[in-house]
């Protein structure tokens, strides 16, 4: 294997935590991870050939973990751009179902080590079944580079705290992109749209850079969340995967059981656990279905669970409100949002005394089944 680079030997910088590092380093990773990437009105991959998407009706994404809920937000986010049907799946579970595979499928695979054991069968099976494959990984030369037909680097650096942080992020911003790639390859959005979107796409950065004020309130926020018995994250659209990853990013670290939730689907049972111990985490982005959140939020409030709103937009039923910034499109909602789940898992899990960068019972990378 390679000598080790100055990044793997990576220090805290200051920083309490690899975690805390990592999750400030994400405004500049980003930044990397898009370098070169946009240019004009377009966007381009180097490491990919045009051809990747003829013939291409279908997107499957399989990952585990955190790259599963950014292959979740891509899904919504190739629909929605790049008008092609897209389904994602758990990699453990795709690799023993009998997955029926056709040949005009882009099969995806999201990971940031590209050794996730299961992550890596599943990309086999797919291109022993004759599929196209890309891969969106954090680690050149990984062993799921060397299987894909294609790979497309995050480029987020080491990443040292077991729970992820900016590798998610330059996940979801490679896989945003490359929706619009696919949009614009197969002709079907206008200009317009194309525009804006990749406006917005160089706004993240500036999203994702922390003040102090936010980080304030995280950290005294934490204090009463410390002993709660139970979490829901709620949201809907791309917010529903940043939902799970929210209260994943709380179990690892924080052990408090928590659960994500599309806040719709509430009514269908969790609601029956509504009480003043269960704490709702809602996220309320006013740039989609504000209104319909807010009526989820509305009837869990009216049952007494207590309520921690995250929205630009002033709501009064929150017990506690985490104000982000205004900004005109949900994707930069969306990176707002991740800083605050971020912080919010973090600083409890200081509070609480644990061990953030090495939470009991999890690795790195799993790389056995
Ligand atoms: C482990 C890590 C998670 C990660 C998952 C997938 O469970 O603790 O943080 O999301 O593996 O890892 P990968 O390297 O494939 O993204």
């Amino acid at each position: 294997s390679s000598l080790p680079t100055s990044k793997q030997f990576a220090q805290k910088d200051g920083y309490r935590f690899f975690m805390e590092k990592e999750i400030y380093e994400q405004s500049s990773v980003v930044s990397d991870c898009m370098l070169g990437r946009i240019k004009d009105n377009e966007i381009l991959f180097d490491e990919i050939e045009a051809s990747i998407i003829e013939g291409i009706n279908e997107i499957k994404i399989c990952a585990c973990g955190t790259s599963y809920h950014a292959g979740l937000t891509a899904s919504y986010l190739f629909e929605r751009l790049s008008k092609v049907k897209c389904n994602v799946e758990i990699a453990s579970e795709f690799r023993y179902k009998d997955p029926l595979l056709t040949k005009d499928t882009l099969f995806i695979v999201i990971s940031q080590s590209g050794e996730t054991a299961d992550t890596l069968e599943a990309l086999k099976m797919a291109k022993a079944a004759g599929l196209k494959t890309l891969v969106v990984c954090n680690v050149d030369n990984s062993s799921m580079t060397r299987v894909a037909d294609a790979t497309i680097l995050t480029r987020a650096g080491i990443e040292k705290g077991v729970a992820s942080t900016k590798a998610f992020s330059t996940q979801t911003v490679v896989l945003w992109m490359l929706a619009l790639y696919f949009a614009k390859a197969k002709n079907v959005i206008s200009n317009e749209l194309l525009e804006n979107e990749l406006h917005t796409l160089r706004e993240v950065p500036k999203t994702l850079c922390i003040s102090d004020k936010i980080h304030e309130k995280m950290k005294r926020l934490s204090k009463r969340y410390l002993h709660g018995h139970g979490f829901f994250f709620i949201g809907r659209d791309v917010f529903f995967p940043l939902a799970l990853e929210g209260a994943l990013k709380l179990k690892e670290i924080s052990y408090l059981h928590a659960e994500g939730y599309p806040a719709g689907e509430m009514k269908h049972g969790p609601i029956a656990l509504a009480d003043p111990e269960l704490f709702t985490i809602a996220l309320m982005p006013k740039n989609l279905l504000y209104d319909k959140i807010k009526s989820n939020v509305e009837e869990l409030s009216a049952r007494d669970s207590t309520i921690c709103a995250i929205s630009p937009l002033d709501f009064e039923l929150a017990d506690d409100f985490i104000k982000i910034n205004k900004t005109d499109h949900y994707m930069l909602e969306f990176f707002e949002m991740l800083i605050v789940l971020q912080l919010f898992s973090m600083e409890i899990s200081i509070r609480l005394g644990n061990d953030v960068d090495m939470p009991r019972n999890l690795a790195k990378s799993v790389t056995v089944e």
